[in-house]
Order: structure tokens, then sequence, then C-alpha cells
């Protein structure tokens, strides 16, 4: 395996926070950089109680302590200079991941390798903003990333073979389980999840059932842990919404259209759990 020592992660919110956790805890150094340094306290002190229930499980190698100490959060993009790999999980907006690359590729070494956790921007797109990208891929972690073992591979229009089977090699040394994606609309999870999400919204406007026998079917029937409205609202449906409407977009067949009803909730700031009503009251 190529020597990858230190990991740079942008963007400390909900992923990257786990992101940087998973490296730290496989033994890697990290730099974890984001432009608030409120993120960042949180970032940590979030890790730190993961970190804790996990050694209290015993499912923790070494010490909390040690595991932190292998992070260094900054809030300057400069000091991801001396990195082997960097993953990028800033907001999702397409501007700001152009840029993000373009600044990445004049400071990071050359022969470093950037990912990008992007849910549904181009990895060729973001690939082009740098003059390495042969060396970018797309790797995309599930949320809560410390607990959920999928990452799907993502190969750029240019992404060489190299590259690809270091990106495979970290994901897995990360105890991650890798499969590989073309790059299209939604990659493989979300391809399928969402429009499984907006056919449930589309039984429920046509009063198929009531949100709790949907959900109860779907757990019974086809043995999921969660229905269709208790994932969306934990994904959050205005994100739900928003990735069916790049699918429609993107690949432009009316099957991927999203549900009124779906649409209608968003209206209503309904997103779900972080706003106290989704399809279910909180
Ligand atoms: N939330 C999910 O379930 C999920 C799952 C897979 C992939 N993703 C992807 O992961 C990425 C991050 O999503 P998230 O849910 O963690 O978002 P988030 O809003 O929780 O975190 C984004 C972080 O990026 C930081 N940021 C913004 N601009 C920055 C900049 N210029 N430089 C450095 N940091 C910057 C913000 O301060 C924030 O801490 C997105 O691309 C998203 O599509 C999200």
């Amino acid at each position: 395996m190529a020597t990858i020592n230190r990991i740079g992660v942008i963007g400390c919110g909900q992923m990257g926070g786990g992101i940087a956790q998973v490296a730290a805890q496989s033994g890697y150094q990290v730099t974890m950089f984001d432009v608030s340094g409120s993120q960042l306290e949180k970032a940590m002190t979030g890790m730190e109680k993961s970190l804790t229930k996990l050694s209290e499980k015993g499912k923790l190698k070494g010490t909390v302590a040690e595991v932190i100490k292998r992070v260094r959060p900054v809030s300057q993009i400069e000091e991801l200079g001396n990195c082997d790999f960097v993953i990028e999980a800033a907001s999702e907006n397409r501007e700001l991941k152009l840029k993000l690359f373009g600044d990445l590729d004049r400071i990071v070494p050359k022969g470093a390798i950037l990912c990008t956790n992007t849910s549904s921007i181009s990895i060729t797109e973001i690939a082009r903003q740098t003059s390495r990208a042969e060396k970018v891929a797309g790797m995309h972690f599930m949320n809560p990333v410390p607990l959920m073992s999928l990452v799907e591979g993502i190969r750029g229009l240019a992404t060489s073979n190299e590259t690809f089977k270091i990106v495979r090699e970290v994901a897995e040394s990360m105890g991650k389980v890798f499969i590989e994606a073309k790059d299209a609309p939604g990659f493989v999870v979300n391809r399928v999840l969402l429009p499984f999400i907006n056919e449930a919204f589309f039984a429920l406007q046509e009063g198929l059932a009531s949100p709790k026998d949907i959900d109860q079917a779907i757990r019974l029937g086809l043995n999921h842990p969660m229905g269709p409205f208790e994932l969306a609202d934990y994904v959050g449906l205005d994100v739900c919404l928003s990735v069916m409407e790049i699918l429609h977009r993107d690949l432009g067949d009316s099957k991927y259209r999203p549900a009124p009803l779906l649409r209608k909730y968003v209206e209503a700031g309904w997103f779900g759990k972080k706003t106290g009503r989704g399809v279910y009251v909180y």
C-alpha cells in the first residue's frame, strides 16, 4: 500500500467530524480544517463523546486520548500543505467545492490524492479544477460515519487505476467496505434510496395506507431496520427533495419527479427530526 501518513479533512460538520474520527482511530495523523471555529470545537467535543462510547463498549483500539491526539484542528487551509491524502466534506455547494479544489491543488503536494465526499456534484467537474485530475476521486461515506460500514468509491472520467486502488486501500484501512461506482447522479445508494422514499410519499398521497402502516409494512415485509418515513425524517425532507430534483434534472426521466406531497412538506418547513416535525411530530 502507498504510504499515507497524514490525512487532511475539509469541513468538520456531521460528515467531516466523523471522517476525521475514523481516520484517527485507524492510526492516521489527521489535520481537520474548517472555516468555522465553533464547528471545530463542536467536532472535537463530539469526537470525544463518540470515542468514549466506543471505548466503553470495548470497540476502540488504544485510549480516547491517544486517538484525539492524532487530530489537529486548524482554521487555515494552508495547514493542509503536508497532507498525503485529503478528503473534502465541506457544505454541499458547487461553487464552494470547485473553488476549494483549485486552492487545494496549489497548497497540497503534487503527489497527494484529493477526494470529495460530495453526494451530488460531478467528480469529473471537481477534478477539472485541478492540474491532477487523475489523482481526484469520490469517497462517499455514510452517516453516521463511525457506525456505517460502507464507502462508495467514485471514479471521475480521468481518475487513474493507481489512485483508485489507493482510495480503496485507505477506505479499507479505516475498516470500511468499499464498492465502486461510476460518476453518475446519486451514485448507487442515493440512486436507489431516494426514488424508494419518493414512492412512499406517492403512496401516502394516494391514501394507500397511513405513514405508520407504510413504515411497518416496509420494516416487517422487507426486513428494513427503518421505514421510509422514519428514514426520510432522519435524513431531512429538504435533503430528500433536493436529491430527487437532481436525479430528475440530470437523468431527465419523469420517473424521478418529486412527489408533490414531499414538496408540500418542505414548503411547510417540515424538514424532519431537525425541525421537530416531518412526516412525524417529534
Ligand atoms: N449528511 C449526510 O448524510 C451526508 C452523507 C454523505 C455525504 N454527505 C456530503 O458530505 C458533505 C458535508 O455534509 P455535512 O452533512 O457534513 O454538512 P454540514 O453542514 O454538517 O458541515 C459542513 C461543514 O463545512 C464547513 N465549511 C463551509 N465552507 C467551508 C470552507 N470554505 N472550508 C472549510 N470548511 C467549510 C462548515 O463550517 C461546516 O462545518 C456534503 O458534500 C454532503 O453532500 C452528507
